[in-house]
């Protein structure tokens, strides 16, 4: 802690505080967000702390391993943080934050089964900083909320009870929503403009500045926090919206014949046309949730009519796991074949490509209907080896697990799919069918290596 209370420096002072560094931050909740960030105030030599309720996650990091194997080059900046001791992990939430300058929250903000957002990674910690935040101290929230959430219920909770400390005059407190791409964040970090706001316009500038000095990307002052957690959330449902009217039209294509990246690709000579593309579903922590996190703004405020193309586009994006198995048994009809005691492998799990992540990956509904329809099932993913993910174990070799299959769905497009050898699939394969859910893999040369194709809006 500086000894003048952070919220009182002038621009000035906070850059040198930075520079020297003499000021502690405090990331919470050092996932798949919050360790790069912490990552990057560290690697410019300011001391920071991740505070984090997962335990193993805190143990293995401060033993030196490194979590993100699939976000390149922190890697090095984690190495190099560790061993200057300028970053460590805790599950300490009194230790870190009362030692902390800045507070930056990256915690997860996902939704129940009923599709209701949760907040209480949020709530919690939010009641526990009115213990120990700092006086002088200022709280950036990086997770992605709803506009009005820290105006109407984060500040109350952690102004707390007894009021020990009032916001503006105690503490500050503002957003950062993050938006960088799982796997891309060091690119992401470098080049995204970012949006900040603060509670008033000193706070605001404050957390401008503090932002200025780590990430080298353009700033945009937004007038307050809700209208950049707006702006944060009308990005992400305009990709979830757009992406299921490329889903509509790929299954009209389908019965017209219509070859829909045909399409798509050819949509682009308009200048104004903005591409997006079909696919088994959308998943991830950010659309999906980030919609319904909308359409929850508007039943707080009891329109629960209004947003009607927000829960169009989610019930499209939401049904096509059941396009994909119905293209899979389209195909077992016309080829006599029952599907039930088939073989049937997966080609990735994630919910996009070349991440490691499962979080709502339409491939989960897709190997559950295949249960039921009594297929069994492998996978086959390049980022998860020798794990065992919805129950089964995964394959660490593609074609070395073909000669039992009698068909194969692609559902994430990773990298290495693309490069798939058709002939050795079709020459492998009990039986040689596949179903591609991405527009990797082209009609003609599947069929030319002797393969049974569909293609999801071909
Ligand atoms: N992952 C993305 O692509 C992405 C992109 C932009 C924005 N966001 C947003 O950033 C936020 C964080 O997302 P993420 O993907 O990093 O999540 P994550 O699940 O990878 O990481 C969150 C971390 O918070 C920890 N945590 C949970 N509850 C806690 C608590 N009470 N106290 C301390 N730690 C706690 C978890 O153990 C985990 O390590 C979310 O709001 C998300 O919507 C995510």
């Amino acid at each position: 802690m500086m000894n003048k209370k952070f919220l009182e420096m002038n621009n000035d002072e906070i850059k040198t505080a930075l520079s020297s560094g003499s000021i502690t931050v405090c990331v919470i909740g050092i996932g798949r967000i919050g360790l790069p960030t912490a990552l990057s105030f560290a690697n410019l030599g300011i001391p920071t702390i991740g505070l984090d309720i997962n335990s193993k996650l805190v143990e293995s990091i401060n033993s030196g391993i490194y979590p993100l194997k699939d976000e390149p080059e922190y890697d090095v900046i984690f190495e190099k943080v560790i061993k200057e001791k300028k970053f460590f992990a805790t599950t300490n939430i009194e230790e870190s934050v009362s030692k902390s300058d800045i507070v930056l929250l990256s915690l997860p903000t996902p939704m129940d089964q009923n599709n209701v957002p949760d907040y209480s990674a949020l709530r919690s910690v939010g009641s526990q900083l009115s213990e120990y935040l700092q006086e002088g101290s200022v709280v950036i929230v990086e997770s992605t909320i709803e506009p009005g959430f820290v105006e109407n219920e984060l500040i109350s909770l952690i102004q707390g009870s007894k009021s020990r400390l009032t916001a503006e005059k105690d503490f500050g407190i503002g957003v950062c929503p993050e938006t960088a791409n799982p796997g891309e964040i060091m690119i992401d970090f470098t080049k995204l403009p970012r949006l900040v706001a603060g509670i008033n316009k000193k706070i605001s500038e404050l957390i401008y500045e503090i932002y200025n000095f780590v990430f080298p990307v353009e700033l945009i002052r937004m007038p307050n926090c809700k209208t950049a957690n707006a702006v944060k959330l009308t990005t992400n449902v305009f990709r979830d919206i757009n992406i299921a009217f490329v889903n509509e039209l790929a299954l009209l294509f389908e019965q017209l014949g219509i070859d829909t990246m045909t399409v798509l690709k050819a949509a682009q000579s308009k200048y104004n046309f903005q591409v997006h593309y079909p696919g088994a579903g959308v998943g991830g922590p950010c659309l999906p949730v980030n919609s319904y996190q909308l359409l929850n703004s508007a039943k707080s405020l009891g329109n629960e009519n209004m947003l009607n193309i927000i829960k169009a586009s989610r019930k499209v994006n939401e049904s096509m796991p059941d396009h994909v198995i119905n293209l899979l048994q389209n195909v077992f009809l016309k080829s006599n074949k029952e599907l039930t005691n088939a073989t049937i492998m997966i080609l990735g799990i994630s919910y996009k490509p070349n991440v490691k992540d499962i979080q709502l990956t339409p491939a989960e509904p897709i190997i559950e209907k295949l249960k039921d329809l009594g297929v069994k099932i492998k996978i086959f993913d390049p980022y998860y080896k020798n794990e065992k993910i919805f129950d089964i174990v995964i394959e660490n070799e593609l074609y070395d697990n073909l000669s039992e299959c009698d068909g194969l769905i692609i559902i994430t497009n990773h990298d290495e799919f693309s490069s798939l050898n058709l002939n050795l699939l079709s020459s492998t394969m009990k039986f040689p069918i596949l179903i591609d859910s991405r527009g990797l893999i082209e009609k003609e040369s599947a069929q030319k290596a002797g393969l049974i194709f569909r293609g999801l809006g071909q």
